[in-house]
């Protein structure tokens, strides 16, 4: 029997005072109905994704993914919901019911309630620290929305998770008979529990933490970055310290190594170093390779043996070749840094080739762009170009030649060369003494 899933994310989710739909806010660089859909596509489910609300947005958001979609024509409730999900069901078979704001739901959970299903209905509990929102587990009627509770129901600590498994058949016989409740006319989902429903306690609290506002979405985020940082330390990746956020898509190797605080993100692929308060998105680190402390790396790719930073920026198209050394202040963009280059202070290497043990000395600018244009520079393999030099692109700086510091060079240099441009230095002997008296009686005369 094929299994079917139904996340209900047609909720427009006012209280999270956001114009993005509640289900499209990111978790660990996810939206969070995504982290839901792929795992319950782990388990093999045919997922269908009630939406209303910013219908296309979150239908964009998750074309990638092989789901289908049910639309809710008004949000009548969680019970309306799941009836527009209904044409898209099999006749029979079980059926997972979940919300779409219920971002660290996990596969294991799930296939623990599907284990458990019997009968018509099933629905997941848990004994909340506090109930408060939660619909409440009341034996011997089924579940009871907070607003419709006693007092003495108000005290129930056990609670509807908002997961369960239905029979296809069940469903198609008992949603046309919901009736709504006042005052807004809704329809819950919740009537579909009743005393002849399997309860199935136990779940965690942690796990179906529900994200209705801001700070729950917070919460959800610490949580999902503790597990992801887990599930890498279970595989070799050693952690300095687990309070790092790590995206869901990152790659981690086993030959990684994270540091306190590191933020890494996108589409990014670690085996080496990175040290703390670094922060890596798209970006490659070599086996071998050192990102030292609160290095920023975007779209960057850093080979083996090279070192970068600390307080290092590497942009998009940032290349770093092996045993290459990149220190501190120092900016590259879009830029070929080859083999054993050294540019360890304060630099901007931008559109440029830097060949092989070439040596960029602290202050050095490549001066790209032109105010419209920008312009590539080539620094030959060996060549070594003085502290505070300005390379007015483009040009090139030829293999091996020596550009004296404080140049600004605006034509090519030839290789094996020595370039300096700079004005002639003028040195006035025994004078300086003099200037200073000059000055102090100019003072006193004025005063
Ligand atoms: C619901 C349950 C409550 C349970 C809690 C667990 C009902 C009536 N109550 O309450 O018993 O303890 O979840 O978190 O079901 N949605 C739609 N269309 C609608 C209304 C809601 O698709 O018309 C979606 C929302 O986008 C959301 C999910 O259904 O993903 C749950 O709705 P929400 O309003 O968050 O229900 P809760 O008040 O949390
Ligand atoms: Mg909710």
């Amino acid at each position: 029997m094929p299994l079917s899933a139904v996340i209900l994310a047609a909720g427009l989710g006012t209280r999270m005072r956001s114009p993005l739909p509640k289900v499209l806010h990111p978790v660990a660089g996810r939206p969070m109905v995504e982290h839901i859909v792929r795992q319950l596509q782990a388990l093999g489910a045919d997922i269908v994704v009630v939406v209303h609300h910013h219908e296309q947005q979150v239908r964009d958001a998750l074309a990638h993914l092989n789901v289908r979609f049910a639309r809710q024509s008004a949000p009548r409730g969680t019970g309306d919901a799941l009836d527009s999900a209904l044409p898209d069901l099999p006749d029979g078979g079980p059926v997972i019911v979940t919300a779409g704001d219920t971002p660290l739901l996990t596969a294991a959970s799930v296939q623990r309630l599907l284990d458990q299903h019997v009968g018509d209905a099933t629905v997941a509990a848990f004994d909340a620290e506090n109930p408060t929102g939660y619909g409440r587990m009341v034996r011997g009627v089924g579940i009871v929305e907070e607003s419709a509770c006693t007092p003495a129901q108000r005290q129930i600590r056990t609670v509807n998770s908002g997961l369960y498994v239905f029979e296809a058949a069940y469903l198609r016989r008992e949603l046309p008979r919901l009736v709504p409740h006042a005052p807004k006319d809704e329809l819950w989902l919740t009537d579909l529990i009743t005393e002849y429903s399997t309860v199935v306690n136990g779940f965690s609290e942690a796990e179906f933490l529900g994200v209705n506002d801001r700070a729950a979405l917070a919460v959800a985020r610490d949580r999902m970055y503790d597990r992801i940082a887990r599930e890498w330390a279970a595989t070799g990746v050693d952690f300095a310290s687990l309070r790092v956020a790590i995206d869901a898509e990152v790659v981690l190797q086993p030959t990684a190594s994270i540091g306190h605080h590191v933020v890494i993100r996108g589409r990014s692929n670690i085996a080496g170093h990175v040290g703390d308060n670094c922060v890596v998105v798209d970006s490659q680190i070599s086996e071998g390779a050192t990102l030292m402390a609160a290095t920023h790396a975007e779209g960057a790719s850093v080979a083996s043996g090279a070192k970068v930073g600390p307080m290092a920026r590497l942009r998009p198209g940032a290349i770093i070749e092996e045993n290459v050394h990149i220190g501190n202040f120092v900016e590259i963009k879009n830029s070929r840094i080859r083999k054993g280059v050294k540019a360890n202070h304060l630099a901007y290497i931008g559109d440029a080739e830097v060949g092989e043990n070439a040596n960029v000395g602290a202050g050095t600018i490549t001066c790209n762009y032109d105010g419209v244009r920008k312009h590539r520079t080539y620094i030959g393999n060996g060549a070594f170009i003085g502290s505070n030099t300005a390379l007015v692109a483009p040009v090139t700086v030829g293999d091996g030649a020596i550009v004296g510091a404080g140049s600004t060079i605006a034509e090519d240099v030839p290789a094996d060369a020595i370039a300096v441009a700079r004005p002639p230095l003028k040195v006035i002997p025994n004078r300086a003494a003099r200037l200073l008296a000059q000055y102090r009686l100019q003072k006193e005369s004025a005063s």
